[in-house]
């Protein structure tokens, strides 16, 4: 149980325990799992909402590994707060920009995270649910006909798009960014172009894909879906001015992080018709749907953006794959291995 010669587990009589606190009930079998395992006590911050950071810092004085989802900000207060026992935080997502993870490294604190070929596969399913949403206006129109302003059939009655032979500009071309080409190439005849560090030729001979500059991917795409980590240098990835060189019928789709995207900007490039619509998962100032509460309500009333509350990966089977990659991480951390999937 112990991790290496430096863990330091809490003795309670004759047994080393590990206590591990969930900050918020995941699907099964995560929990049930981690009760069954031997000389572990768990605390699950049980309510239904996120936990109030009093509660958090609260919860961790004395922990040995946290389990932490990402709406939870991890920083130096609440590692100190837990103190020196704190060896392991295992997140319950994909993305961990919500994890100072070099104020953990300095402390020698591994941080996981749970990037499952599920997710994956859900996340890009998403975003394609979203290029569909908007060509095929799925949501304005159902609001149309919910709203009883359906009085027959007409030729010119809110005409889409078709995706078929359109050109799809990936910007990141890891797990989900493949997903999103595979499907979109094998399905709909949909050319590739894509955008990363550097060219890949893997991603190439597979979906046939053409690397670009972020300019000319920008500039040439119908549909600019993005797959890249929350970084320094993502931020505000797809600002003005890349918004400004997108095509004036064009979408763009981000299940990644929401500050990829300057907000303000967009709202103004769909307002103004700069880009034809956006399809959103995430949000800047998350959970509301821009930082700026008038952006918010500006981007509320456009019809032509498809708004979901980061849900790319909320499938029953990928949110139950994601809790069991959270045990499988403790598990291998616990054995004194180095996790797979601990963030480097
Ligand atoms: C993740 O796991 O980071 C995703 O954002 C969940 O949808």
């Amino acid at each position: 149980m112990a991790h290496g010669e430096e863990f330091i587990g809490l003795v309670y009589g004759e047994v080393d325990m590990t206590k591990i606190l969930v900050t918020r009930h995941i699907p099964s079998p995560g929990i049930e799992l981690l009760q069954s395992m031997a000389s572990v006590e768990v605390d699950v911050f049980a309510e239904d909402k996120i936990i109030p950071r009093d509660e958090l810092l609260r919860r961790v004085v004395g922990i040995d590994i946290l389990v932490s989802i990402l709406t939870d900000k991890i920083d130096a207060a609440v590692m100190d707060a837990a103190g020196a026992n704190l060896k392991m935080i295992a997140n319950y997502a994909v993305g961990f920009d919500n994890i100072d993870v070099a104020e953990a490294k300095k402390r020698n604190i591994v941080v996981t995270n749970t990037p499952t070929l599920e997710v994956n596969e859900s996340v890009a399913e998403h975003a394609i649910a979203l290029i569909f949403a908007l060509a095929h206006r799925v949501v304005e129109t159902d609001r149309y006909t919910r709203d009883g302003k359906y009085h027959g059939w007409g030729p010119e009655l809110l005409l889409g798009t078709d995706i078929a032979g359109k050109i799809l500009g990936i910007i990141g071309g890891g797990a989900i960014g493949s997903g999103v080409a595979r499907r979109m190439k094998d399905g709909f005849g949909v050319r590739i172009l894509y955008n990363d560090l550097k060219p890949n030729s893997k991603f190439e001979e597979e979906f046939g894909a053409e690397y670009r500059s972020k300019e000319s991917l920008l500039q040439e795409s119908d549909i600019v879906s993005l797959h890249v980590p929350l970084l320094p240098s993502t931020t505000h990835l797809i600002d003005r001015a890349a918004l400004a060189m997108m095509k004036p019928t064009a979408f763009l789709i981000n299940t990644a992080r929401g500050p990829i995207v300057d907000e303000a900007a967009l709202v103004d490039a769909l307002e103004r018709g700069v880009i034809a619509g956006a399809g959103l998962d995430v949000f800047e100032g998350e959970p509301n749907i821009a930082a700026d509460p008038a952006v918010a309500d500006r981007l509320r009333k456009l019809q032509n953006v498809v708004l979901t509350p980061h849900t790319a990966s909320a499938t029953i089977s990928t949110r139950s794959a994601m809790s069991k990659q959270v045990v499988t991480n403790i598990e291998e951390f616990l054995a004194g291995e180095v996790p797979e999937n601990a963030v480097k």
